[in-house]
This record gives structure tokens, sequence and C-alpha cells, in this order.
């Protein structure tokens, strides 16, 4: 087929080819404005990620759609829906449980020993569909049940403003919460009126302690007023080649108080970089 033939595919559904010249192009942008790795591998699962896109513009070729990406039009509006199809967001409640028990056993005693505050502020940086912000609310809640005058404050974000509406929504299929010990999920979670339907919503306590908000952490720079006693960042650093994992590493770790700490994914790690951070348990560090 010819570079930017559109075509019906044998299971009738409409397709449109992306070359290797729209790849590059496509490809180097995500790289430099989003810090996303795009190998060559990527090729197919971008153009089948962004057929979604050319459907929903109308379009039938990737020429079109990549002058109207970077049109002033574009660069404002589209970049942002192109950038929800591109980012993965797989997630769960309780992924890596292991944090969760570590903050209600270690870090929580420890951030109210030391930290000499009565709000303790977390970071969920790459929060995906909510459900990470989600469970750091149900523990700390289940944290200050026993500690009073106690609070918290969670501040959750993503790229996605696709993922940020459907945090913001909280209603999930009943199946994702099937694993959530009961004793939580009726405390926490609002079974739908409608029984036929098979979704929770999270109760208005626990959403009301978090604010939604659209980082790309390639923008963050550090700051000098950290306020963080905890981050949460795991998960998204994989996307990232290693000198873009160290500024955003640095980033964070800027917004972090003296003794607050990260949680990194369990595949990622700070090996090699010069951060002011020290190991506690694995993908876990502490602020210096
Ligand atoms: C695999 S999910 C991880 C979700 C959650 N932290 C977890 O571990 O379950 C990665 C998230 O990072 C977000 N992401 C990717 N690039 C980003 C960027 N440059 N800035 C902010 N978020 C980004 C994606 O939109 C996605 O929701």
């Amino acid at each position: 087929m010819e570079k930017n033939d559109s075509a019906i595919s044998s299971s009738g559904l409409y397709s449109a080819e992306l070359s290797q010249f729209e790849f590059n192009k496509l490809s180097n942008f995500i790289m430099t404005e989003y810090g996303i790795k795009m190998p060559p591998e990527k090729k197919i699962m971008l153009q089948s990620r962004l057929q979604k896109r050319l459907k929903a513009l109308n379009m039938n070729n990737f020429k079109d759609y990549i002058e109207y990406l970077f049109s002033p039009h574009g660069m404002s509006e589209e970049v942002i829906h192109m950038m929800d199809v591109v980012s993965t967001n797989k997630t769960d409640f309780f992924r890596e449980s292991i944090h969760f028990d570590f903050m209600l056993e270690t870090a929580l005693p420890h951030a109210v020993k030391n930290f000499n505050t009565r709000l303790i502020k977390v970071w969920s940086a790459g929060c995906s569909s909510g459900e990470e912000p989600y469970t750091l609310a149900i523990t700390l809640s289940e944290f200050i049940e026993n500690h009073h005058g106690i609070d918290y404050h969670i501040l959750a974000s993503d790229i996605s403003t696709k993922m940020l509406e459907t945090a913001v929504n909280a209603v999930y299929k009943e199946d994702r919460i099937a694993d959530i010990p009961l004793v939580l999920k009726k405390k926490y979670f609002l079974r739908s009126k409608d029984k036929n339907q098979k979704k929770v919503r999270i109760v208005s306590a626990l959403r009301n302690k978090i604010e939604y908000v659209r980082i790309n952490l390639l923008e963050l720079t550090p700051v000098r007023n950290a306020e963080y006693h905890f981050v949460f960042c795991r998960n998204v650093l994989i996307y990232f080649d290693r000198p873009t994992q160290f500024k955003i590493l640095s980033a964070l770790s800027s917004n972090l108080i003296k003794g607050g700490f990260l949680f990194l994914g369990h595949s990622e790690s700070i090996t090699g970089l010069d951060l002011p951070l020290r190991p506690i348990i694995p993908t876990v560090f502490s602020k210096i």
C-alpha cells in the first residue's frame, strides 16, 4: 500500500497506515515534549491507538492528522487527546500492596512522630484513573481513625485528561474491587442503586480529600518550598529515558520534605542517579 493510503480492512473496519516518516515525526515529538520512549517497535501500537483519533476527527489519513496536530489549534487541543490515547494507563486498587502496608505500619506513624504536622500531604504523580490515590485515601483514612486531630490531603496528577475525568468521577466496575477486604468495601465504596449495573463509587468523604490536576511531569522544575510528606510516582518512569527520569526525580524530590518518602514502581530504580534520596526498603526512598 502507498504511503498515507487508507483502506477498508478484511474485517470491514476503516484503517489508515502510518508511514515511517510520519512515525518518526510523531515519535520525536512525543519523546521531546513528553519524554515517552517511542522506539521503532512501537510503530504498530502508535498507529492503532491514533486510528481512534482519526476516526473521531473524521480523517482518513495520517498526513492530514499530522498537519492538524502541528497547527496552532492542534497544539492546544489535539495534543491532549493524542496523549490520552498514547499513554499506558494500567493500574489497580492496592497495586503493589506492600507500599500501603508500609505506609500504615511504618511511614505514617513515622510522619506523626517526626514531621510536626497535623496535615499529612501526599502526591500521587501519574495517578491514571484514580485507583492509586483512592487506595492512598483508604489507607490514610484507616490510619487517622486511630490518630485524632490528624488529617490528610492528596494531590493526584496525570497527563491524561481522560484518566483524570474517570478519577474525578470515581465510578468503577465492581470486579475491580473484588480483592479488597469486605470491611473496607463496605466503608469506602457505594454500590449502584441499580444492581444490574455492577458499578461502585468511592464515598464522598474520600473524594473530597483529593485534588486532581493535569501535570506533565516533564514540565516540572525543582521547587524551593517542599511541602509533601509522601510522593508516589509508580510505574510512570519506565516510559522515560534515564536523563528524563533524573530530571523528573530531581523535581519530585525537591517537593519532598526532609525525611519524607518517595515510592517508585517495582521495576523502577534510582541506581546511578545523583539524588538526595536514600533507600529504606526496595522501591521506597527517604529524602536526605
Ligand atoms: C501505568 S500508569 C501508572 C498508574 C499508577 N501510578 C500505578 O502504578 O498503578 C502510568 C501513568 O502515567 C501517566 N503519564 C505518562 N506520561 C506522563 C507525563 N509526561 N506526565 C504525567 N503523567 C504521565 C499516564 O497517563 C498513566 O496514567
